[in-house]
């Protein structure tokens, strides 16, 4: 299924994730596509900030960060990845990540996912980012 909506504010992105994350029943991999700024970070916090998280900061330099998660009845663990500054898909591996999305009790958001879709799973939630004014962002949803 796909579904478009066009934001015009950081908060209405987060309500699109907040509705996203309502709807979650199990930890799934969700890949975040877009430009710099296109606003992957911001939904990511609209995802945390509904399943508990107080403050989820951007990944980059460290590329991955984990939050536990208490208030959900199956997702323990969020786990924020950002492949901005990856290049192979040996570096990727070393994060664990196949252990991390075959695991339902894991949320797994990535960041910059493009250069590595052969070895992403396909059972995913792909989101694509685009900004087509300051403050307004089409985003597309396909599950
Ligand atoms: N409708 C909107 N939705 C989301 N962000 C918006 C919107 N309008 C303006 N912005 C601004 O766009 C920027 C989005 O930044 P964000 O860090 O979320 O992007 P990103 O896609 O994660 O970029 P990067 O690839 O650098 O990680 C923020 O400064 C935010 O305030
Ligand atoms: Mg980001």
């Amino acid at each position: 299924m796909e579904q478009l909506f066009v934001t015009e504010s950081t908060e209405e992105t987060q309500e699109i994730a907040r509705k996203i994350a309502l709807k979650l029943e199990q930890g799934t991999t969700i890949c975040l596509y877009g430009s710099l700024a296109a606003g992957k970070t911001t939904f990511t916090q609209g995802l945390a900030a509904t399943l508990g998280i107080k403050r989820l900061v951007s990944p980059t330099f460290l590329i991955m960060r984990e939050y536990p998660v208490t208030g959900h009845p199956v997702i323990r663990t969020f786990y924020h990845l950002d492949l901005y500054r990856l290049n192979s898909v040996e570096e990727i591996k070393a994060f664990d990540v196949e252990e991390i999305w075959s695991d339902p009790s894991n949320l797994l958001v990535i960041e910059w996912p493009e250069k590595f879709l052969e070895i992403l799973p396909q059972d995913r939630m792909d989101i694509h980012f685009k900004a087509t004014a300051e403050n307004q962002r089409e985003i597309k949803i396909r599950d």
